[in-house]
């Protein structure tokens, strides 16, 4: 079997994580997904770099010892992660790596010695020991020359670092060095014969002039007494390995470098060589000196490195607390699904150029492309089948004879032009998502969702449903639809997992998705008569100038968390984790207008259920066609115990089961008078609970009046239940 390996940068323990971490995470975490479902055997390795003069400084500030820190922090990132659903049990990583642990000290020192026991290409040794005298920053963990300095203003003082504007210190002391400069033709060969090693390629050529320039050999230790907190250099415990060297190594031992037992259970002679993903901060440092550790161990370099820019605010800015204009992760984890969070930030940077991140534009996306996209096509499909096919797949085949009926209702009768779009459109996502170019993959993906969305409304299924004749077309539309989603669901699985996985059960169909592949889907494979499974909103539509509100409430309030920009500025971790705050959940006070107009809203309000932005504005006929709103009978009712406002009503909407509805209006009616009463409900409205209780939807009613008595609308002809008012 193939193999994939495939690593994130393992974090500094100095900051809390924060949105550049989880996204390098989360990127890997769907290649990791998407290789074993191509039948890739996988291996995904995350993790923290835990050693260095810095992590002292800032354990020291926390009043921790060393070891204390980076354990608490390791943890936070661990939890952090296993609330994003990026750990083992979700799926996602297969180790959280630390610097820490035993058997990387024993990979380290195995790979020190192949380096030093085994000559450069010019014949010389490549660890050799002297002297180093310059400036080092903490933050970095990299010495600086002269142009990577701001020169101190007094005399005297020292120089701030470029990038982090802290004060570098001054080292002069005997150091190890690593002959970088016997290597730059092996690298500048490697580069050219290999045009995937650097990715994209405009960083590639980056990369090859900074080495055509001339390299420099690399201090690669530091004296033990000026920095303790790090390995010890095998054969000489004065010194302790440069954290770089340290860190990079991580990537092998890992995997089994230097550790039989690792080896055994993992295997570095199986997995390596790697796809290494890193941020283009640090590109230097996987491109240049970790292949030329490996070039000087005699050990294969990574497959690819492949850079990643870095995420912006709205406006191009660098996140910071200081500015604050920082994505907080606690808020995205409080008003955004996580399948929303990994769509978004796969769909919204070109991997591999910097991206805008801000809480609007998420809310965008999740709007257009999700509620709005694959959400809405999933439930309209859903509630088709339902109604017209009572819950079973139906069959997409039409018959000869039935052919120019099928023609004339706008249908190709074979799905022939339609498969091969859909065969076109996975070929696309496919070739896409191998050259790490995530986000034109999903476009490619919602091509398919736009191409069944124009079918369904030319085909118009609710129109062919009154003719009888037209069965059979019917049947057709509505089983490429759901063909269309199985193949959908295929496809996304690696990006958003559970709304996949959903989809899929919907469908009612019970394979591994985690291990289907995507290039192996045939047309026509959904057998019909296949029983639905139930169905749940997926991406219920966000409302953004309420949810927008509220985001700057909390912003003001709770503060926000350091950035990796000021925690690595040297400012300590004085924060720490602050306890979740709990799901926002409604109050009754507020649940009142959006379940039953019951308040002094407009009735408009009841309409125009999540778009605030819409309300003084028209609406096309679109937007309108959105809201599934459904003729309902009240089957029973009674009061919410200690509540003044609110009644329970189950209401049959013509589905399987009747649905549980609160409504704010028990001042104003008796609930033994409402039984029996055709009522107008909003179907597609996202569930919410209420006193405990989940509200599948609202009763429609007018308000009028000072205190907005509610009158609730409904008939005065008979009509079924489930009949759609549009
Ligand atoms: N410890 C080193 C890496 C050692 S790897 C052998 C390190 N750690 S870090 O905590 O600073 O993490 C850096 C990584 O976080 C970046 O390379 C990138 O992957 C990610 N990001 C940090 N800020 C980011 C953004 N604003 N946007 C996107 N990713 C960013 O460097």
């Amino acid at each position: 079997m193939n193999t994939f390996y495939v690593t994130t940068p393992i974090y500094y323990v100095n900051s809390q994580p924060h949105l550049g971490n989880l996204y390098t995470t989360l990127v890997a975490d769907c290649l990791k997904r998407y290789k074993t479902q191509r039948g890739f055997e996988t291996f995904f390795l995350t993790g923290t770099d835990e050693h260095g003069v810095n992590v002292g400084r800032v354990a020291a500030q926390a009043g921790r010892t060393p070891r204390e820190h980076v354990d608490y922090v390791a943890a936070q990132f661990q939890n952090f992660f296993a609330e994003f659903k990026l750990d083992s049990a979700h799926g996602g990583y297969d180790i959280f790596m630390r610097t820490t642990a035993p058997f990387h000290l024993e990979g380290v020192t195995q790979l020190w010695r192949r380096v030093r026991e085994t000559p450069t290409p010019k014949g010389r040794e490549a660890i050799y020991k002297g002297y180093y005298e310059g400036w080092f920053c903490p933050a970095c963990a990299e010495f600086k020359t002269e142009d990577e300095y701001i020169k101190p203003e007094r005399e005297g003082d020292a120089p701030l670092c470029l990038v982090h504007s802290v004060a570098l210190d001054r080292v002069a002391e005997e150091s190890y060095f690593f002959r970088l400069s016997d290597y730059a033709d092996a690298l500048l060969e490697l580069y050219e014969s290999r045009a995937d090693f650097i990715l994209p390629e405009s960083r590639r050529n980056e990369v090859m002039s900074f080495v055509r320039g001339g390299l420099q050999d690399l201090s690669i230790s530091r004296l033990k007494s000026s920095v303790g907190w790090g390995l010890p250099v095998p054969d000489d415990p004065a010194h302790t390995i440069y954290v770089w060297f340290d860190a990079l190594t991580n990537y092998i031992t890992a995997i089994g470098y230097g550790n039989e037992e690792r080896e055994r259970v993992v295997g570095f002679e199986k997995f390596w060589p790697a796809v290494h993903l890193v941020g283009k901060d640090i590109l230097r440092f996987h491109a240049v000196y970790w292949p030329a550790f490996l070039l000087a161990a005699k050990l294969e370099p990574p497959r690819t490195v492949y850079a990643h820019g870095m995420w912006l605010d709205r406006d191009g800015r660098k996140m910071s607390k200081t500015i604050g204009n920082t994505i907080e992760l606690d808020v995205l984890q409080r008003y955004f699904s996580i399948d929303a969070l990994r769509y978004f930030c796969l769909r919204e940077m070109v991997f591999g150029q910097d991206g805008k991140f801000s809480y609007e534009a998420l809310i965008d996306r999740v709007n257009s492309d999700l509620a709005g996209g694959i959400g809405n096509l999933a439930s309209r499909t859903f509630k088709m089948v339902s109604i017209y096919c009572n819950d079973a797949i139906p069959s997409g085949q039409i018959d000869e004879d039935k052919y120019l009926l099928a023609k004339r209702a706008g249908v190709d009768p074979d799905a022939l032009a339609f498969s091969k779009t859909l065969e076109r459109a996975r070929d696309e996502f496919i070739t896409h998502f191998d050259e790490f170019a995530f986000s034109r993959a999903l476009e490619a993906a919602w091509s398919i969702v736009a191409r069944v969305d124009k079918m369904i409304s030319d085909a118009k299924p609710w129109e062919l449903a009154k003719d009888e004749a037209q069965k059979q077309t019917l049947h057709a539309v509505l089983y490429r639809a759901a063909e269309a989603l199985r193949w959908l669901s295929v496809m996304l699985y690696p990006i958003m997992p559970d709304a996949a996985l959903a989809i899929y059960a919907q469908l009612g169909l019970t394979d591994d998705v985690t291990k289907l592949d995507p290039a192996k889907l045939h047309w026509g494979e959904l057998k019909e008569q296949t029983k639905i499974g139930e169905t749940k909103p997926l991406f219920p539509r966000i409302d953004k100038t309420k949810t927008m509100a509220e985001i700057e409430k909390t912003n003001e309030h709770t503060g926000t968390h350091a950035t990796e920009a000021d925690a690595v500025a040297g400012a300590s971790i004085t924060n720490e984790t602050t306890p979740q705050p709990p799901m926002q959940s409604a109050t009754e006070a507020d649940a009142v207008p959006a379940q039953a107009s019951g308040s002094a809203q407009s009735s408009a309000t009841a309409v125009a259920v999540s778009n605030d932005d819409n309300l003084a504005s028209f609406i096309g006929i679109e937007d309108f066609a959105k809201v599934d709103l459904r003729v309902g009978e009240i089957l029973t009712a009674e009061r919410v115990p200690k509540s003044d406002k609110l009644l329970r009503f189950t209401i049959d909407i013509g589905e399987a089961q009747p649905r549980q509805i609160l409504a704010g209006i028990a001042e104003y009616y008796e609930p033994e008078k409402m039984i029996g009463r055709k009522v107008v409900v909003v179907a597609n409205l996202k569930p919410r609970k209420l006193r405990g209780l989940e509200s599948q939807g609202m009763v429609v009613a007018a308000s009028y009046g000072e205190e907005g008595r509610p009158v609730v609308a409904t008939f005065t002809e008979d009509v079924p239940n489930g009949a759609r008012l549009k």
